[in-house]
């Protein structure tokens, strides 16, 4: 009788735990990211983890402002999209600050600058740059800002793919002429596949990064650019840049 008393009370005091628990993540706000893109955030293979410069960066502003945050692993397209219906409170994920996407979400100010640049075949010496990609097949990640720059080529077919991953490896086996991608990104996926892939020319677009947030939460914004500014002051992003790109930069 005692043994099941104490079974019983155990079995509540568990329970009260977890519920504790799941209190303080129903707490925490939402960070969407699509981790397919190295080096800002990429599934660690060893740990499972979501590792990157963003996670690094997140985790920091997080820190400064109190925040508590959990990640949530979203693919791009549907990220776009979840945060101009305010699914996620913040999204995270290499985000460039654009004019459309600005109507419909908000953005943080520019923490990093990343341009498109051009990556082909290692045996390919025809394309030496973008004016180089008339009439060709290029690929691209859905709705990313090289996905646009691949349209705006003339006579260009694009090919586009949930993850740059995909589009790397159909380059690398012959599928598609050249991918359009982030610099650092670019340099992540030759780096993984040098014998087949290489970088070509320079980059192309002037484009900064931003961390999204679900429009009209202004008191969150400005918590996150104070944080931001304090880093940045602190050479903190600076750090991130030599810890994560190597000698992408
Ligand atoms: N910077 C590009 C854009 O904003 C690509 C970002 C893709 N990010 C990602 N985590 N897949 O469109």
């Amino acid at each position: 009788m005692r043994q099941k008393l104490m079974i019983l009370l155990t079995t509540l005091v568990v329970l009260g735990l977890l519920a504790a628990c799941s209190q303080a993540d129903e707490n925490a706000l939402v960070v969407a990211t699509d981790a397919t893109f190295p080096p800002f955030e990429y599934i660690d293979e060893a740990t499972k983890d979501i590792v990157g410069f963003d996670m690094d960066l997140m985790d920091a502003i997080a820190e400064r402002a109190g925040l508590e945050i959990n990640y949530q692993n979203v693919s791009w397209d549907p990220l776009l999209a979840g945060m101009a219906d305010c699914q996620y409170d913040m999204a995270i994920s290499a985000m460039t600050i654009t004019a459309d996407r600005a109507e419909a979400f908000s953005f943080s100010d520019p923490y990093i600058n990343a341009g498109q640049i051009v990556v082909v075949g290692i045996n390919n010496d025809t394309i030496g740059g973008p004016d180089d990609l008339v009439g060709t097949t290029i690929g691209a990640q859905l709705g990313t800002t090289g996905a646009m720059e691949a349209e705006a080529i003339a006579e260009s077919s694009v090919k586009v793919y949930d993850t740059y991953e995909l589009a790397f490896l159909d380059l690398a086996n012959g599928q598609i002429d050249a991918v359009i991608a982030d610099y650092p990104t670019a340099v992540a996926f030759v780096n993984q596949n040098a014998a087949r892939l290489q970088v070509v020319g320079e980059v192309f677009t002037d484009e900064s990064y931003g961390i999204a947030f679900c429009k009209g939460n202004d008191a969150l914004i400005d918590q996150v650019n104070a944080a931001l500014a304090e880093l940045q002051a602190e050479g903190f992003i600076d750090q991130l840049v030599i810890t994560w790109y190597g000698d992408a930069d």
